[in-house]
């Protein structure tokens, strides 16, 4: 299984200090931010886009900016969000008309290609094909468009499912994901964990963020020696 990455959502931060805040998420351990990009459509909420993320690349060079992108449709905005600084462009297969079309062009930028499915979105829509050319998937575990929610224990079968079938990927959790809800996860296999308000909110944010990354290490750990 990948290694274990945390990549804190900055949808609970505060946005007059985004850029002080990414840096705290950072000096707390984290090696991804999660950018949650919200169009309005696809999402009811409209949150940031291309500008504000290349406010926030500016602001702290060489940040791995994990973008998930809330759009109806993702290939609009492959090269502003590459031309910002993106990292990993992340997209809904429920938005995609032709999502290899879009991982391809998501590649030719030179960022890693996500794909992400909703909660009621079964992990067949996964095709094998659409699985290998990704290098990662994300499994929501709550209803996309906005932070806080309650993480949906149903969803989490589907992190097996494709830890089964993808078992070198990248496999990301996003929604309601923190101390009281990671252990399932990782045992699921998930090895990138998106967490905003149980991180933002925690005293001591580089605490919750070493949680989160032992849970998944010490669950690969046992796999190892199993
Ligand atoms: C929801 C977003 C998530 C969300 C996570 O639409 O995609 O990234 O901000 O926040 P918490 O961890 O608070 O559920
Ligand atoms: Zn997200």
């Amino acid at each position: 299984m990948p290694r274990a990455i945390v990549s804190p959502s900055v949808l609970a931060s505060d946005f007059g200090q985004l850029t002080a805040e990414c840096k705290r998420m950072i000096k707390g351990g984290a090696e991804w931010l999660h950018m949650d990009v919200m169009d309005g459509h696809f999402v009811p909420n409209i949150t940031m886009g291309a500008p504000v993320l290349a406010c926030v690349y500016k602001g702290v060079p060489g940040i791995f900016m994990d973008c998930h992108m809330m759009v109806s449709q993702p290939e609009k905005w492959v090269d502003d969000i590459a031309n910002a600084g993106g990292s990993l462009y992340c997209f809904h297969i429920e938005a995609a008309s032709d999502p290899l079309a879009i991982i391809d062009a998501i590649h030719s930028r030179k960022m890693k290609a996500g794909v992400a499915i909703s909660p009621d979105t079964p992990s067949t829509a996964i095709t094998d094909e659409i699985g290998h050319a990704a290098d990662m998937l994300l499994v929501m575990t709550v209803y996309p468009g906005r932070g806080g929610q309650k993480f949906l224990e149903r969803c989490v079968p589907k992190v097996a499912e494709l830890r089964a079938r993808f078992p070198d990927k990248d496999i990301e959790v996003d929604g309601g994901v923190g101390p009281n809800t990671i252990d399932v996860c990782a045992e699921a296999g998930s090895n990138v964990i998106v967490s905003g308000t149980a991180i933002f909110n925690a005293p001591e944010p580089e605490r919750v963020i070493a949680l989160l990354k032992d849970t998944v290490n010490n669950v690969q750990a046992k796999r190892t020696q199993a």
